[in-house]
């Protein structure tokens, strides 16, 4: 559920009409709900309330500051992965005790950053990062709080760019050699083992590979117990998926998945973290954009719109689906006819939906991709010299612009010309 729906024959976005925003704005743009953004942050925190755990809202899915900020004093901890995040969420008032560090190559500065600011824990991926970890603890006369991602290899079942728990993906160390690498970790002054880590993929619409997963690290932690090591607390990772495609998937719930959790390691007495990006910011943000112009072209119709592939690349990238709806409220019963939905940006990849049953749009009408959420904003780039589309907060009857369309003067002035030229 989410707080984009029509009322008075037009789509709002909680209390206000996005025909408003449009005008206020100019599109394309991205808007989000914090009703929506609190309720998926809150379905988390109900679905753990059994255990000792904190919910790391993975910042990659969409990083603005407002979106952490509201998420953070709904008492959500983050997950980052780069020196970038990490800064952001400290900049957004996240305190270093409420932020754990995964990724698969944090580089010295990084760990360093870290370590200053205040960190829960490092999400350790390999024993060439862990010595590199311990090296620079070490230098600053700190101990670094882990945990050691193991790679259950279980298939997540999902798109193969985003599926990372099968034993030829780079993540983690396999769950084979967790003994042996805990076991070197234990003996590192400057680390201190507190828990096991794990995540296997994004957009899992089944609990079932999930379930092997955390079974495998349940089993794991009554070896690394008996092994001597104090394994307290278990990042069990991102990854819930959600329903792009409204009219026919409906992927577990957060409670359900909690229950899971529950029953698959509640019995261990641990802390439980996990790290959800998409099923929070996923459906509580939307691309509003504008039609350019319709073509008719050879057996196909094409709706040419102002927003492109690099403002959301999903469809580009990953063939993905998302629902395109008319901000005016379509008659019920008007009939709908097939379009080609494209950008104006100069490839063939530039298409968000192919022979897309629409009512019939005209040049100038506003339509919402759905789902928009994450991975949106936080992919785009500036191909083809196309500005960064502004991202709109709304809060209630409320909204605000929380990063600006930059000026083409801006964009064009970062560039520095050598001396020679
Ligand atoms: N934790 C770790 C270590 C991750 O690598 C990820 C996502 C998450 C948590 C959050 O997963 P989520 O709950 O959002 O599924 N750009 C792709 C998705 C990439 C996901 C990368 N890792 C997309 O647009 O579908």
């Amino acid at each position: 559920m989410d707080h984009f729906m029509y009322q008075n024959g037009s789509l709002y976005a909680e209390d206000v009409p996005v025909t408003d925003i449009a005008a206020r704005v100019g599109t394309p743009f991205y808007l989000y709900s914090t009703a929506t953004l609190l309720r998926h942050y809150k379905l988390f925190d109900e679905a753990l309330a059994g255990m000792d755990h904190l919910v790391c809202y993975a910042m990659k899915a969409a990083s603005n500051q407002a979106i952490l900020m509201t998420l953070a004093q709904a008492g959500a901890g983050m997950d980052v992965v780069s020196m970038g995040e990490y800064l952001r969420a400290r900049a957004a008032g996240v305190p270093g005790d409420k932020i754990v560090f995964s990724g698969v190559g944090k580089t010295a500065e990084e760990i360093r950053t870290a370590l200053e600011g205040g960190i829960r824990q490092f999400n350790l991926e390999s024993e060439p990062e862990m010595v590199a970890l311990n090296a620079v603890a070490k230098s600053m006369g700190k101990v670094a709080p882990v945990t050691i991602r193991v790679n259950p290899d279980v298939d997540a079942k999902t798109h193969a760019k985003i599926a990372t728990g099968k034993s030829e993906n780079k993540f983690g160390i396999p769950i084979s050699r967790a003994r042996e690498v805990y076991r070197q970790a234990a003996e590192m002054e400057a680390i201190e083992v507190v828990g096991i880590d794990v995540h296997i993929g994004s957009q899992l619409t089944d609990l079932a590979p999930f379930e092997l997963a955390y079974t495998k690290v349940a089993e794991l932690t009554a070896i690394l117990r008996a092994d001597g090591h104090d394994i307290r607390r278990l990042d069990l990772g991102g990854g819930l998926g959600i329903p792009y495609e409204r009219s026919n998937s409906a992927p577990p719930l957060p409670l359900d998945y909690g229950a899971m959790i529950q029953r698959t390691v509640g019995h261990l007495g641990c802390e439980i973290e996990i790290e959800p990006g998409r099923l929070i910011a996923g459906n509580a943000g939307i691309m509003v954009a504008r039609v350019i112009y319709v073509k008719s072209g050879e057996g196909r119709d094409f709706l040419i719109i102002d927003g492109a592939m690099n403002d959301l690349i999903r469809p580009a990238m990953y063939d993905a689906h998302h629902d395109i709806i008319p901000v005016i409220e379509p008659t019920p019963g008007t009939e709908q006819h097939p379009y080609d939905i494209v950008g104006p940006v100069c490839e063939s990849g530039d298409t968000f939906a192919k022979q897309r049953s629409m009512v019939p749009l005209f040049a100038g009408d506003l339509i919402a991709f759905r789902s928009a959420g994450a991975y949106g904003a936080v992919m785009a780039s500036e191909y083809n010299t196309r500005p960064l589309i502004p991202e709109v907060l709304v809060n209630g009857d409320q909204f605000a612009v929380i990063r600006p369309r930059p000026t083409f003067d801006e964009m064009i002035n970062r560039d520095t010309i050598p001396e020679w030229l």
